[in-house]
């Protein structure tokens, strides 16, 4: 009875990296890869700069960068139909889900620097960095290797 269990695990296992290997980001276009790491240094960039903005009080700023932010669906942008469509049958739900709690809270950052509210700010700005490591500890640990030991030492510690 144990082994048939262990083997059913096994067999889950083997099938759960099938599924991710032909439907994770790795197995998208190099095109489209480009146009992911691009997006990704973009928003890298401006997570930077809102900083000094931020810690200078020029939450003006802040509130331009965010905007930009918000509205950096580059994957949305420059891409043709078909392009889109391989990103709907490629991309696992949890990226796009993720994907879309990262723009909203780029939404509240800006939001939050309008109403010129300095501790939301700081809030919202951490939120924002916390879903960048969510999506990249659950979708980019082949660029991010690090991120997978804090997974599994959290699951040590639990
Ligand atoms: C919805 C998922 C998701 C979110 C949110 C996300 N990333 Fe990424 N990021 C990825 C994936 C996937 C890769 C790896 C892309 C690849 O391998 O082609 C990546 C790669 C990167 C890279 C490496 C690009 C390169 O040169 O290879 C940087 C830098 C980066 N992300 C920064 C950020 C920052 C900063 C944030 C938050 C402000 C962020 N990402 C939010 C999914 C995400």
């Amino acid at each position: 009875m144990k082994s048939i269990k262990i083997s059913l695990v096994v067999m889950g296992m083997m099938f759960s990296s099938v599924v991710k290997a032909e439907s994770g980001v790795e197995s998208l276009s190099p095109e489209l890869r480009d146009l992911l790491t691009k997006e990704m240094v973009a928003l890298q960039e401006g997570m930077q700069s809102i900083l000094p903005a931020y810690v200078s009080g020029n939450l003006d700023e802040v509130a331009k960068i965010s905007g930009k932010i918000k509205n950096s669906f580059i994957l949305k942008q420059q891409i043709t139909d078909k392009q889109r469509q391989e990103l709907g049958t490629k991309l696992p739900k949890s990226f796009i889900s993720m994907d879309k709690n990262f723009h909203e809270y780029a939404g509240m950052l800006e939001h939050v620097s309008e109403m010129k509210n300095t501790e939301l700010v700081g809030f919202y700005y951490s939120k924002l960095t916390e879903s960048c490591v969510a999506c990249h500890t659950e979708h980019a640990q082949h660029r991010f290797p690090a991120l997978d030991m804090k997974t599994v030492n959290d699951e040590h510690l639990h």
